[in-house]
């Protein structure tokens, strides 16, 4: 299994559910559009066994960093630094749910940041769990920023750590 950048040829989006509309929406009329733009790239995980049914996806950009939200260790170990790798979305859809797809695909939305990082730098990855999904990333080592509980950041070093284990 492997993720594939959003093709409005090959993936029906009509079908996807994940149950929050904002993200079936931006799915289906935003994702195709801020890529085209270079705003964000969407990635999604085709189910194998029917390449057009979208079991996830996740959009990938860039943030900037409020520094004066992270803990003073950070602040001064990050103070030159202005953008953090930005989770903006992540879903499965209501039929592929519970099955370790979130994880996956999380995994792999890292393992890209990560990658970037090694070529442009950037100390943090941010994702907005707005939509109930906070204890979600919490779950994975993500720590809420002091003034947006539902603004999560994980830092670059805690990633390659846990990819090296
Ligand atoms: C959050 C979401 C991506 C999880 O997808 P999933 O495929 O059901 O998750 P997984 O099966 O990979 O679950 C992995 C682990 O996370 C836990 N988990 C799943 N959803 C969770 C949630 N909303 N809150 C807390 N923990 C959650 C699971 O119990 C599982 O834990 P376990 O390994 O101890 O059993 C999915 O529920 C979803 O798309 N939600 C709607 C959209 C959304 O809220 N997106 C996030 C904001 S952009």
């Amino acid at each position: 299994m492997s993720t594939v950048l959003l093709d409005k040829d090959r993936h029906d989006r009509t079908r996807f559910n994940c149950g929050v509309d904002a993200l079936n929406s931006y799915l289906r009329m935003m994702a195709g559009q801020q890529a085209r733009r270079d705003n964000s790239r969407t990635f999604v995980l085709p189910d194998a066994a029917n390449e057009s049914q979208i079991i996830g996806f996740y959009t990938l950009t860039m943030t900037p960093i409020d520094l004066r939200a992270l803990p003073e260790a950070l602040q001064k170990k990050h103070h030159s630094s202005t953008s953090a790798g930005l989770i903006a979305r992540l879903a499965v859809d209501q039929r592929y749910r519970g099955q370790g797809w979130g994880e996956w695909l999380l995994i792999d939305a890292l393992k890209k940041l990560l990658h970037a990082s090694d070529t442009v730098g950037f100390p943090l990855v941010v994702v907005d769990a707005k939509d109930g999904a906070r204890d979600f990333y919490t779950k994975y080592g993500f720590t809420a920023f002091h003034d947006l509980d539902y603004k999560l950041f994980i830092s670059m070093a805690e990633i390659r750590a846990s990819f090296a284990r």
